[in-house]
């Protein structure tokens, strides 16, 4: 593996430990990595209809990377053996392809992270099966807007409580709720490492924002509790009231002016629903 000896340097936070700050090689690695993984959610928006299986979803992403001659980051990671999460309806995240069909009114978050040249690209988005019912349509709208929200305050001399604190209020404000249990991540020549990114927050809290940290935003919103349950897989993770829950995702890296989403869409599929 290409592992660029002087991509950064590091700072210590307190409380998360060190911290990289990447030059212009890392910023030109995850651009790399970022597009493969959004090429990955173009490629199968066309495919996320009614009465397609998962495992097909995930074989597709899989022949996809390998062709463009790159690796799954979740491939054997902790014993995860895909390179999507399918996580439909009352699903929070990691869910495990299988042999179920996506039927129509189904909401589903299909996240996926590659390798390339050693440098991760992690992204999600929500796909809308068929005809979705309104409340579920306005759950996804809003957790697309939390992580657009996230990534606006996501700036040099912010913090992460004021990224937290745009996701949360946005959607406490439509009285929905945000996941606890889990959180966005640094990432780069790791898959996750400091700083914890916690989609909750109070202004001016939390690690300040400088040039070239390098993380993900991946807000979970559900429309009842925030409260979440591990199914005996060890990975599922389902809302414990089993309401509805959604998630985006996109890495980004700070810059002078304020941040760079790594995962944008090539084909335009950037905000939800998206349509083949
Ligand atoms: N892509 C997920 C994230 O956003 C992690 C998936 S790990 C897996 O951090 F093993 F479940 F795939
Ligand atoms: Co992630
Ligand atoms: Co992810």
């Amino acid at each position: 593996m290409n592992q660029p000896a002087l991509s950064f340097e590091t700072i210590s936070d307190p409380s998360e430990g060190p911290i990289r700050l990447h030059n212009a090689t890392g910023y030109a690695g995850m651009r790399k990595a970022g597009k493969l993984a959004a090429e990955v959610l173009d490629m199968l928006t066309p495919h996320v209809v009614p009465d397609v299986v998962t495992l097909d979803l995930d074989r597709m992403a899989w022949e996809f990377v390998r062709a463009a001659g790159h690796d799954s980051a979740t491939v054997f990671y902790r014993g995860f053996s895909h390179s999507l999460c399918i996580s439909v309806n009352h699903v929070v995240c990691h869910g495990i392809p299988s042999a179920r069909k996506l039927k129509d009114g189904d909401i589903v978050n299909i996240d996926v992270t590659v390798v390339v040249d050693g440098w991760h690209g992690d992204t999600s988005r929500m796909f809308l099966v068929g005809d979705v019912p309104l409340k579920a349509k306005k759950l996804v709208d809003v957790t697309y807007e939390c992580l657009m929200l996230g990534i606006e305050a996501a700036r040099p001399g912010a913090t992460l409580g004021d990224v937290g604190h745009a996701i949360q209020s946005h959607a406490e404000k439509q009285r929905m709720s945000v996941v606890r249990d889990f959180c966005g991540h640094g990432l780069g020549l790791n898959f996750h490492e400091a700083p914890n990114v916690v989609h909750l927050g109070k202004p001016g809290r939390g690690v300040v924002l400088r040039p070239g940290m390098f993380f993900t935003i991946e807000p979970m919103i559900n429309l009842g509790g925030p409260a979440v349950k591990l199914l005996d897989d060890g990975w599922t993770a389902v809302t414990r009231d089993r309401s509805l829950s959604a998630q985006f995702e996109h890495s980004i890296g700070i810059t002078e002016t304020g941040c760079e989403i790594f995962t944008g869409s090539p084909l335009g599929h950037t905000a939800p629903p998206y349509r083949a």
